[in-house]
């Protein structure tokens, strides 16, 4: 009985999914064992992104920290944002001159200089994260000179941010829009007093999100109404505002072929961070869909991407499927708990990691990569 039940059990083992890690285990809790309780580590500990999420879940109390890490539902979209990745591995090249990958790292975002293919996601409430609410995420953006999407439900106002702003620093402000043109006029022109280069329009939120760890602290979805949002709203909001108007959440090849025939001039290939509707595909597996179905896409306009990017080698595998920018939030949220310097430490990191995984990938120059570095077969299937 057990020797035949034993081989069984080890090819369940081998077929099961492997088990969710919020955080790989890189020797963090054991490194900062002694560290008192809720004490943050030192900045200069801080040796990856998935760090920043470990100290703010010591640090912060339970509720604001629940705030930023939630997910709809069971939180499936949430995990699988973080394990996609892994499910196509790369295909690394060698004998190739990757000497100057550093200085392929600029790029341009809507005709808009930037140092690096990456940016700060929108994500509402700063002051869950720390006191000085968004004054990191600015700072930290012109530091380090990337692009910036201050989300409409920050904790500070649109004119605090651009208080707050160097004098040619680029941002693009995100908004949540209904069929009230009053308030939406009221919206265009306060964002384009602000100087914001364009306008971010979150079109994956038309109901309220299924939230429920959040729900167990009162701190669910800021924008929680049912809309009407169509491409007849899409259309009349162009003549509403001289700034380009970006869809985010896009979630399909459909929806990404609607956007070049209504002329929308990027798309933002995002599940809300996993956060709106569970089982949301994550924008990698849509990225690879518009890859598959219709490539031409990419070149029709601007593709920017987000969720779940940790590491590097995530940015390049999205890059490699010819999305022009990548979003990262809950990571900036984190690092916002340290200020300023926390965040600029985010993106020195992700800088750093973006170089050298595109590196020994034999990638020598970012603006040629293609889907070619990685192996598009899913290596293993989640539960
Ligand atoms: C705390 C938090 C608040 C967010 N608020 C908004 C928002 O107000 N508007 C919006 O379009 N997206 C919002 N998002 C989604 C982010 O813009 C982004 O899509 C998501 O965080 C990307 O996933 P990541 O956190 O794994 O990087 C929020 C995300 C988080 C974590
Ligand atoms: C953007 O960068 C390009 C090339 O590096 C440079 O020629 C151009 O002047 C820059 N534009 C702005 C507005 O800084
Ligand atoms: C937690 O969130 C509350 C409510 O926004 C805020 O007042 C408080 O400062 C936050 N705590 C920390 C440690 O950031
Ligand atoms: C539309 O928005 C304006 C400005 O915010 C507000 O005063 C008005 O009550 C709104 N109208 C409706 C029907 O909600």
């Amino acid at each position: 009985m057990y020797s035949l039940l034993l081989p069984l059990y080890l090819l369940g083992g081998a077929l099961a999914a492997r088990p969710f890690l919020n955080e790989p285990d890189t020797g963090f809790d054991a490194y900062f064992a002694d560290l008192p309780a809720g004490e943050l580590p030192p900045l200069d500990k801080i040796v990856g992104l998935p760090d920043f999420d470990a100290a703010a879940r010591r640090h912060l109390p339970v509720m604001n920290y629940t705030y930023y890490r939630n997910g709809a539902g069971g939180e499936w979209s949430y995990r699988n944002n973080l394990e996609v990745y892994n499910r196509y591995s790369l295909r690394p090249r060698t004998m190739v001159d990757i000497t100057n990958i550093e200085s392929t790292l600029q790029t341009t975002i809507l005709g808009h200089n930037v140092s690096a293919p990456f940016f700060i996601s929108p994500c509402a409430r700063g002051e869950y994260g720390n006191a000085d609410k968004e004054k990191g995420l600015v700072e930290g953006a012109a530091a380090g000179n990337i692009l910036y999407m201050p989300a409409l439900f920050a904790s500070m106002t649109i004119e605090e941010i651009a208080t707050l702003k160097t004098d040619d620093q680029v941002t693009f402000q995100q908004v949540y829009l209904d069929s009230n043109d009053t308030a939406t006029q009221q919206i265009f022109d306060r964002a384009e007093k602000s100087g914001a280069k364009a306008v971010v329009f979150t079109v994956d939120s038309a109901a309220d999100g299924n939230r429920h760890r959040a729900a167990r602290y009162g701190v669910g979805s800021a924008d929680s109404s049912y809309t009407l949002i169509t491409w007849d709203l899409y259309d009349h909001l162009t003549t509403m505002t001289d700034l380009p108007i970006v869809l985010k959440g896009i979630q399909t090849v459909e929806d990404a072929q609607k956007a070049v025939e209504h002329g929308v001039p990027a798309i933002y290939l995002s599940n809300h961070g996993g956060r709106q509707i569970d089982s949301a595909r994550s924008p990698l597996e849509v990225a690879l869909e518009i890859h598959r179905q219709a490539p031409e896409v990419f070149s029709q306009l601007e593709v920017y991407a987000d969720g779940g990017v940790r590491y590097g080698a995530d940015v390049v595998k999205l890059l490699a499927l010819g999305v022009h920018a990548v979003g990262v939030g809950r990571p900036f949220m984190y690092a916002n708990v340290y200020g300023t310097a926390g965040v600029e430490h985010a993106i020195d990191i992700l800088k750093h990691e973006i170089a050298i995984d595109a590196a020994n990938a034999g990638v020598g120059d970012l603006k040629k990569i293609d889907p070619s570095i990685v192996d598009w077969t899913p290596n293993w299937e989640s539960a």
